[in-house]
Order: C-alpha cells, then sequence, then structure tokens
C-alpha cells in the first residue's frame, strides 16, 4: 500500500472488477482514454488475468480516496512499458468517480506514484500521453511537475475528428528538486 495524505495506491483485486466496467463504459470517463468499445466484465476478466502474469512494478493500482465513510476506490493508476536498461516508464491513469474530478485527487495521486516510481523502482525518466483537449489532465500534470516534449500531430481520433496527442515527461532529477 502506497499511502498519502488524502489518497491511497493499493492493489487490485478480482471484487473491483465490476466498478471498471463502470468507470470504463462511461464516456466522459473514456473521452481521455484509449478505451472506445463498450466493455464487458468476461473482457474484464480477462484483462485481470493477463494483469497478474504481467510484472509487478507494472500492475496498475486503486486509487482510494479518504472519505467520511473511509477509503473510497475511485479509479486506477499504474506504470507501463518500463525499460529497466535506460529506467524509463509510461504512466497512465483515470478517476472513474467523476464527482471525484478536480479536487486535487488526481494530482495526489499522480505524486504518490511518481514517488513510487523514482524511490522505490528508482526510475530516471517518467513520460506520459495526454490527448491536447484533456486540459484537466494536462493541468494536473503541470501541477506535479510534468514538462512538455512533444506533440504527435492528429495522432488520435475522437468523435470524427484527428486530435493531437502530447507528450509529458518527468526526469527523477526534476522531481528531487520539486520535494
Ligand atoms: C485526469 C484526471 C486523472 C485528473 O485528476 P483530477 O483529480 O480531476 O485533477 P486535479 O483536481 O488534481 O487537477 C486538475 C486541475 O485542472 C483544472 N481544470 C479542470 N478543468 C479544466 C479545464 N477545462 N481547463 C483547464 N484546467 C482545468 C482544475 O481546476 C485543477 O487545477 P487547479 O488545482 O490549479 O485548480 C481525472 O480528471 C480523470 O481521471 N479524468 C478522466 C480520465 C482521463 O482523462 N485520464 C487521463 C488520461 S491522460
Amino acid at each position: 500500500m502506497i499511502i498519502g495524505d488524502r489518497v491511497r495506491l493499493r492493489a487490485i483485486n478480482h471484487d473491483d472488477l465490476q466498478l471498471f466496467v463502470e468507470w470504463l463504459n462511461d464516456p466522459e470517463v473514456i473521452e481521455g482514454l484509449e478505451q472506445y468499445f463498450p466493455l464487458s466484465i468476461d473482457q474484464e476478466e480477462k484483462w485481470f488475468e493477463n494483469m497478474l502474469s504481467s510484472p509487478p512494478e507494472e500492475h496498475p493500482m486503486m486509487i482510494e480516496v479518504k472519505s467520511n465513510d473511509g477509503w473510497l476506490p475511485v479509479g486506477n493508476c499504474g506504470f507501463m512499458r518500463i525499460d529497466w536498461r535506460v529506467r524509463s516508464a509510461e504512466f497512465g491513469i483515470f478517476i472513474g468517480e467523476k464527482q471525484y474530478w478536480s479536487q486535487g485527487f488526481g494530482t495526489e495521486a499522480v505524486q504518490l506514484l511518481m514517488q513510487h516510481g523514482f524511490d522505490t523502482l528508482n526510475l530516471n525518466r517518467v513520460f506520459l500521453r495526454v490527448y491536447e483537449t484533456n486540459k484537466r489532465a494536462i493541468r494536473a500534470y503541470e501541477k506535479v511537475g510534468f514538462s512538455h516534449e512533444g506533440r504527435l500531430r492528429k495522432a488520435h481520433f475522437y468523435n470524427g475528428e484527428y486530435i493531437d496527442v502530447l507528450l509529458m515527461s518527468m526526469l527523477r532529477q526534476e522531481w528531487k528538486n520539486k520535494t
């Protein structure tokens, strides 16, 4: 468990899958993600089985936020495509419970994940891809300290239109300078 002030990251259990199916069938949630088809519980079960056989460092984690009723699951985040020679990884995040958007929880979850990435996994570079239209996500990443480093022109197609994909990254030294 990775524990912060208002957010904690824990392992995903089989019991969580129904929540993921609800979140990942919500058009507003998946607008910022690569998911674009209706998702069934069977597909999610298969994803879960595959995930368990992937390296533990690449297992996504459940984001939970502190509430009056205890810790509530709201979304997930994790590293992908870790390159151990270059010590580089991509990360992804979503908060599926929309009522928790824009209250700083995403920023805190990314900060916790970066702390884990740089101080525990000993990564040197973390990068992400974000759609240019996803202003909330871009702002959250800027707040954590990510720099803009590139633009993949018309690399995404959504709602009948091509959209640029932005690349952002943070290096270990930049993280250290901020903390
Ligand atoms: C992206 C996401 C993880 C961010 O988490 P969050 O908890 O909503 O974000 P935070 O509250 O930490 O930060 C968002 C910031 O963007 C700002 N913001 C919100 N809407 C905005 C908009 N339309 N334009 C500009 N800034 C905006 C917020 O005010 C806040 O900035 P502030 O703290 O300076 O006021 C979350 O919104 C989410 O999961 N969205 C759906 C899935 C997704 O897009 N995932 C990212 C894929 S790259």
